[in-house]
């Protein structure tokens, strides 16, 4: 068929006479399927942001019954896990604050005071805004550094300061409690943790040689810049999965500590209380 058909053939197939019955037909369909594509698309954003609104909601809810029920969440804790009270733990501004699946923030909201950007040569941000807590910021700078030295490559940064809010928005993507801290909950509302390099699963990070030695190296050396790998020994003494790309900072004395005997900072907390 050549090109002079093909047009005619299509001009035939939709010809925009609203006097003809068909095409009058036609055009009601497309104008209905439009609508319909439009109030389909509104309905999902609308959903979508219920559901956040409710996940949010839902949240603080569950989170004031906890409060309520502090007390006996706690003595169950601390029979069942050997945990203490959140007051055992460090104020929540306290370079040393430990949280993990039962130990929260005292302050729902806590916010660090003293966040600020990352803008390094050495560092890559990937989501270009990221904050840190003033001094955990200066020891990665400092440990990227060395790190580019080394590997002539920059540290990609995946996740710093994350704020209660930003949780919530993870959770409700319905990452499990054992691989996502519930809002609250986690190291990074702390503004000292990083999740360095990108990887879901343990498996999938130790399968690529090049992020084997990049760990291999922060193992040696993170310590004498203030940083620990805070999960690693799995759900029965970190509270978590393997996270080889997570790093919290705790200052040089206890990283040290951490390092030479060769326990994370959960075995830590439980072994001193
Ligand atoms: N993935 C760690 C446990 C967090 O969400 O804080
Ligand atoms: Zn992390």
């Amino acid at each position: 068929m050549n090109v002079e058909k093909r047009i005619n053939k299509r001009k035939k197939s939709f010809n925009p006479n609203l006097f003809n019955p068909i095409c009058r037909i036609r055009i009601y369909i497309y104008t209905f399927a439009t609508f319909l594509i439009l109030y389909l698309l509104s309905l999902i954003f609308v959903i979508h942001q219920n559901r956040y609104f409710m996940a949010t909601k839902i949240n603080h809810i569950g989170f004031v019954l906890k409060q309520i029920q502090n007390k006996e969440v706690v003595e169950e804790s601390k029979i069942i896990y050997n945990v203490g009270l959140n007051s055992d733990y460090g104020d929540d501004s306290s370079i040393t604050k430990f949280v993990n699946n039962k130990i929260s923030f005292y302050n729902l909201s806590y916010i660090p005071n003293n966040l600020v950007g990352i803008s390094s040569d050495y560092i890559e941000d990937i989501k270009w805004n990221q904050t840190l807590r003033n001094e955990a910021n200066l020891a990665l700078q400092q440990l990227a550094k060395d790190f580019f030295d080394t590997f002539w490559e920059k540290i990609i940064l995946v996740s710093a300061y994350r704020s209660y809010d930003y949780q919530v928005w993870i959770k409700i993507r319905w990452c499990n409690d054992m691989f996502c801290a519930k809002p609250w909950f986690s190291e990074h509302q702390t503004g000292l943790a990083v999740d360095l390099w990108e990887a879901s699963t343990k498996e999938q990070f130790l399968s690529n040689s090049k992020l084997v030695s990049y760990f291999k190296w922060m193992q040696e050396n993170a310590y004498k810049y203030g940083f620990h790998n805070t999960y690693q020994k799995w759900i029965e003494i970190d509270w978590y999965v393997v996270e080889p790309w997570h790093w919290r900072y705790l200052g040089i004395d206890l990283a040290k500590y951490l390092y030479d005997n060769n326990i994370t900072f959960a075995e830590y907390y439980k072994n001193s209380k």
